[in-house]
């Protein structure tokens, strides 16, 4: 006979999404479980972005989730836009009052499965074929299948934190959902290297052979991205090959601080702007990438998911621990009207500082137009700046 679990809330994925969200539920005194497909091992494993918004670092910090962060996080003033010979640095310290946290993803990723597991929550990995059931009146249940067993757990809620390529988004229905997407025709080959980075900041190019990035995990680690094509393979580019493309994309003086060294990874990610809308039906709710994807010029993918989770764990407390339904029922719309101004952001950076294939010489033009104004026009630097270290969260 098939065994039926209790709890508040079931969680599907254990990103930093489904993470944080069972640490927040549990600190408001809501169970929760969560499912997750891989093996603890490789989600600590995958290597993802590293930039923390200012709003990201004070959730976390109010979680109780900041100590290794607090030690090892570099607190950055500041990041430089390049385009072609011209730099263009954005003081946000002194534009906007804040700066960001150089954090990886996967250290963050670390500190949350530690935490849970000192705290006694439960994490169930490699589970197989979730599915759910979500009826209009009446408890929702979901389905899993582990070691050859078939599992199930009711609970008042699930909780969608499965990524773009989860289940949680396909089970809502055909006529519910809407999809807004917008696939770039381009990638980002990354290189992981245990070298110190080349400056003290982030540097994002934009050079006629593409889009190159310089980026750190810390004073010893660094992060290099050039846009690739898409139907590119990793294995095409050999450490050598990485180090002279990247150098070729990034003026004299900076390519010449670059310190070269062997990857420890090297891949490719596409680069894709989605939304879907809305992001709640009956008592299922999607949050992080489940629900919207950014394309990762803005570093907002880690920050959106933080976002969405400090909204619908403060939602589910008020419903849940005081009765309060509003804010839960609106999880959706509080969540979309900041969700669709990120997208703007990065879709808007992407744009600007990118070799599109089919950009004709006006196009050209114009991001060459809009990098001069930003590097003259204080208010536009202000409001990059503004949307760097992260829009205010809304409840
Ligand atoms: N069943 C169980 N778990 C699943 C399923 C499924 N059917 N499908 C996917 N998962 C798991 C994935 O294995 C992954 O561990 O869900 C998790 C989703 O985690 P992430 O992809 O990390 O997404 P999220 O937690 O929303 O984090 C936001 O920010 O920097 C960006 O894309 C980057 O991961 C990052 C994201
Ligand atoms: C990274 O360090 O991986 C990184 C930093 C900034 C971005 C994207 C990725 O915009």
């Amino acid at each position: 006979m098939t065994a039926i679990r209790k709890t508040q809330v079931a969680i599907i994925g254990a990103g930093p999404a489904g993470l944080l969200l069972s640490h927040l539920l549990f600190k408001a005194g809501i169970s929760s479980i969560v499912l997750e497909r891989q093996t603890r091992e490789h989600v600590e494993g995958r290597i993802r972005a590293g930039v923390l918004e200012w709003g990201s670092v004070e959730i976390l910090r109010e979680a109780g989730l900041s100590a290794r962060m607090d030690k090892q996080g570099l607190v950055h003033d500041g990041f430089e836009l390049a385009f072609h010979d011209l730099r263009h640095r954005i003081d946000l310290r002194g534009l906007v009052g804040k700066g960001v946290m150089i954090y990886g993803q996967t250290e963050l990723t670390k500190d949350l499965m530690e935490q849970r597991h000192e705290d006694g929550g439960e994490l169930i990995f490699s589970v197989g074929n979730i599915s759910i059931e979500n009826p209009e009146n009446g408890k929702p249940r979901l389905r899993y299948g582990i070691n050859d067993d078939q599992q199930e757990i009711e609970c008042d809620a699930i909780a969608g934190c499965d990524g773009f390529h989860g289940i949680a988004r396909q089970s809502m229905p055909k006529d519910v959902l809407k999809t807004y997407e917008r696939v770039y025709p381009f990638g980002w080959l990354g290189l992981l290297t245990d070298t110190p980075p080349a400056l003290e900041e982030l540097i994002y190019a934009n050079h006629d052979r593409g889009f190159a990035l310089c980026s750190m995990r810390s004073k010893t680690r660094s992060r290099y991205y050039i846009q690739c094509a898409v139907d590119d393979h990793a294995e095409n580019w050999s450490d050598e090959r990485f180090w002279k493309e990247l150098k070729n994309r990034l003026n004299a003086e900076i390519a010449s601080r670059i310190v070269t060294g062997p990857s420890i990874e090297k891949s490719i990610a596409p680069l894709r702007s989605f939304v879907a809308e809305p992001m709640q039906y009956r008592n299922l709710f999607l949050a992080g990438d489940a629900a919207h994807i950014v394309p990762p010029t803005g570093a907002k993918g880690l920050n959106l998911a933080i976002a969405d989770v400090a909204v619908l764990s403060k939602a589910l407390h008020e419903s849940f621990n005081k009765g309060k339904p509003t804010l839960l029922e609106r999880y959706s719309e509080t969540c979309l009207r900041r969700v669709w101004k990120v997208e703007r952001f990065s879709w808007y950076l992407s744009k600007v500082m990118h070799q599109f294939p089919d950009n004709d010489l006006f196009e050209k033009k114009m991001q060459q137009a809009e990098f001069e104004y930003m590097m003259q026009s204080e208010s536009a630097s202000r409001a990059i700046a503004e949307n760097y270290v992260g829009l205010a969260l809304e409840l």
